[in-house]
Formats: C-alpha cells, sequence, structure tokens
C-alpha cells in the first residue's frame, strides 16, 4: 500500500474563491460546524446553507479555500456579520480554519491576506474579527486590538484591521 504523502510533500495549494469550490461545500461546513457551529447551538444543515448562500459569486459576502490535489485544506470568510454583541461593525474575517495536518505550511496567513484584498476589492476601510485565543497570530500580521470582549462563551479579543488602498480600488 502507497503511504499517504507527508504534510511536506503537498504540492502549494491554490487559493480560489469559495463559489470555485462549491463541491467541496459539504466537508467545508463540516470543519466549520465541528469547530464552532455545534457549540453555537446551529444544525450541520444550517452551518451547510449558510456556506451556500455565502458562495455566490459577485456579491460583498465572499470565502476564499486552499486547495491542495482538488481537496480542500482551509478556509476564511469575509462576512457582514460576526458577533450579536457588535451589530454596529462590519465587514467581518470569519471562520479560518486549516486542516490540522496542514497546519504551520503558511496557508492560514495566505488565507487571511486573500481575504484582506477580497475586502479590499469591496472598498472596505476596516475589517474586524474577533478571537478567543489567536491574537498574537493576528497581532504578528497587522492587526490590532480593539477591546477585550467578555461573551457569554468566555474572553475573546477584537481586534480590526485598517486597508491601506481601500478607497483607491474600483469596482
Ligand atoms: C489559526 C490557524 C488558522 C493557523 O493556520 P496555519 O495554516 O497554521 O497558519 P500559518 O502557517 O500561516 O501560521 C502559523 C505559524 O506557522 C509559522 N509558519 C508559517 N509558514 C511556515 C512554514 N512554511 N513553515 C513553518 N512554519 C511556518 C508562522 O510563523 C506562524 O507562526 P506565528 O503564529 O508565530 O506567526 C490554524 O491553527 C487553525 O485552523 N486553528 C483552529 C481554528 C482557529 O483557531 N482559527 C482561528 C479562529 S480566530
Amino acid at each position: 500500500m502507497t503511504p499517504a504523502p507527508s504534510t511536506s510533500e503537498l504540492a502549494a495549494p491554490d487559493f480560489v474563491p469559495l463559489w470555485r469550490a462549491r463541491d467541496h461545500l459539504p466537508v467545508l461546513a463540516d470543519w466549520l460546524w465541528r469547530a464552532w457551529g455545534r457549540d453555537e447551538g446551529y444544525a450541520v444543515a444550517e452551518t451547510r446553507d449558510w456556506l451556500s448562500d455565502l458562495a455566490r459569486a459577485d456579491r460583498r459576502e465572499t470565502g476564499v479555500v486552499a486547495l491542495s490535489d482538488g481537496e480542500p485544506l482551509g478556509v476564511a470568510l469575509l462576512c457582514n456579520q460576526d458577533l450579536d454583541c457588535r451589530k454596529n461593525l462590519s465587514p467581518w474575517l470569519s471562520s479560518l480554519f486549516v486542516q490540522a495536518a496542514a497546519r504551520n505550511r503558511g496557508i492560514g496567513g495566505r488565507l487571511v491576506r486573500e481575504i484582506e484584498q477580497a475586502a479590499i476589492e469591496r472598498r472596505v476601510p476596516t475589517l474586524y474579527l474577533y478571537t478567543p485565543d489567536q491574537g498574537a497570530f493576528y497581532a504578528k500580521r497587522g492587526w490590532r486590538l480593539v477591546e477585550r470582549l467578555q461573551l457569554p462563551k468566555g474572553e475573546a479579543d477584537l481586534m480590526c484591521k485598517e486597508l491601506a488602498g481601500a478607497g483607491r480600488q474600483s469596482g
């Protein structure tokens, strides 16, 4: 039997918009549901429907998927809303997730840059996110702490990034 390739042998991923990775929506939804959705009380079918909606092309909301040899390794989303207690802030980098075996290869950082670029193309001046435990990862990538939140599910950092060049893009 041929052994599975180690992560260092995997092909460099392509980064494609969510609508071009529609075939993988069930797998992506399953990741996001297990990571967050089920703890927030959603059914996996609801997470899948939400992703399907985000996967429609040419919208303000979108997503980016890392694909290697046709298989998804990671995903990140650009959403209008992500936090009930901060509905005045928009849009959000949300649902950044890289498969455990593919971590520490730069995929997460690249997904963040891809979402920032998608936001710039949509003339977004400021992008927001919240994270319970990855504040240092984002700070290293130019994100700034806005406030420490006390959420029902625990503490989290609310962070933002001002997107230089957002006002100069067309479209
Ligand atoms: C957080 C998460 C998305 C990071 O994804 P990742 O693909 O491992 O991210 P990267 O590889 O870009 O960066 C991770 C670290 O590996 C290092 N790294 C990047 N490229 C590397 C490479 N080629 N070789 C070795 N290390 C590398 C980076 O320096 C980085 O370290 P740093 O955080 O000190 O800067 C991933 O751990 C994950 O999915 N976690 C579970 C879900 C989660 O917590 N998501 C965030 C929600 S807010």
